[in-house]
């Protein structure tokens, strides 16, 4: 395996890749000027970029060529965005900082900022389209990809779950209808990302099960690691404050199972994640490490 300050170089590479791409794209709008502030505001120059960066990555297992997979990991984030910006409504969550700064309806108020959630939703799907339409891609690998964003973002994936850790707020609910927000408010759009980057690439039904497997533990497992940061992050490092799920009585891995639970958890996913990654030997190292990285990250 690549040596740790391998990795988090390679990290940071595709994460200014990612960052440029997404400058390029939205910097093409520039009226009306109010909507296209608050679109940059919230895309624009933050976020770990984990969604592209997994995109791009399991691409790279197949040699499929950045410029095809690029549009889509940038589809993708502007989704991931338009759901952090309505996450944050005073309707939803009331959450007054994300990514180190003031949240986008404290800014812009609420009105454009759920409008340009919505502009970030519908552009991300004029990406996808236009660039397809201009690019050596095959329109079925292309409308594969869609159709898989599509299905993972809308009521069988993020929304639904949105809808039930709304609606399950200040109840007691049982850990399957937990790992049901969990996998689908957060977890879908996660392998989204990954069978994506399949959809573009010469993959086999096998490597679609077993990435399909990588990405669901990581999905699931990036959202039990939020819930645990909520509880021990620091306000500094995260960009959003702490202790946001109790006060709103949240239903979460540790408030339902405890910390120390939660984190045994995190781990048996993690490693179940990196068990599946063994047919691709030195090609998955960059997806091995990554699972450590959101295991442990801090942000
Ligand atoms: C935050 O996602 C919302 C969740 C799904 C838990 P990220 O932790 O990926 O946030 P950014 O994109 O880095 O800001
Ligand atoms: C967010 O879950 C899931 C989304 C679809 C945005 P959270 O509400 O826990 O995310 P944070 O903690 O506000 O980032
Ligand atoms: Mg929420
Ligand atoms: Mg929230
Ligand atoms: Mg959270």
């Amino acid at each position: 395996m690549k040596r740790n300050s391998d990795f988090f170089k390679e990290l940071e590479e595709k994460k200014i890749l990612v960052d440029n791409a997404i400058n390029y794209y939205f910097s093409k709008y520039s009226f009306p000027k109010e909507l296209c502030d608050s679109m940059r505001y919230s895309i624009v120059d933050s976020g770990k970029r984990i969604r592209p960066i997994l995109t791009l990555s399991t691409a790279e297992i197949f040699d499929t060529p950045i410029d095809i997979v690029m549009p889509f990991a940038v589809a993708i984030e502007a989704i991931h965005t338009y759901t952090l910006i309505h996450d944050d409504l005073p309707a939803m969550d009331n959450d007054d900082f994300r990514r180190g700064k003031p949240t986008n309806h404290k800014v812009f108020g609420e009105a454009i900022a759920i409008l340009a959630g919505d502009a970030l939703l519908t552009e991300a799907f004029n990406i996808m389209t236009e660039e397809t339409i201009n690019k050596k891609i095959t329109f079925k690998k292309a409308l594969l990809a869609i159709n898989e964003i599509s299905k993972r973002c809308g009521v069988n994936g993020v929304v639904g779950g949105q809808v039930v850790d709304i609606l399950s707020e200040n109840k007691k609910i049982d850990l399957t209808t937990l790992e049901y927000i969990h996998t689908h408010k957060t977890g879908a759009l996660i392998l989204a990302s990954i069978k994506v980057g399949l959809y573009l690439s010469k993959a086999t039904k096998r490597d679609f099960k077993n990435l399909t497997k990588y990405g669901e533990c990581i999905g699931l497992a990036f959202q039990i690691m939020d819930d645990i940061l909520d509880i021990e992050g620091d306000f500094k490092k995260l960009g959003k404050k702490t202790g946001a799920d109790i006060s709103k009585n949240k239903n979460t891995y540790p408030s339902l199972i405890g910390l120390a639970r939660s984190k045994e958890i995190l781990k048996d996913l993690t490693d179940t994640a990196i068990d599946n990654l063994k047919p691709y030997g030195e090609k998955a190292n960059f997806l091995r490490n990554f699972a450590l990285y959101l295991s442990s990250r801090q942000n």
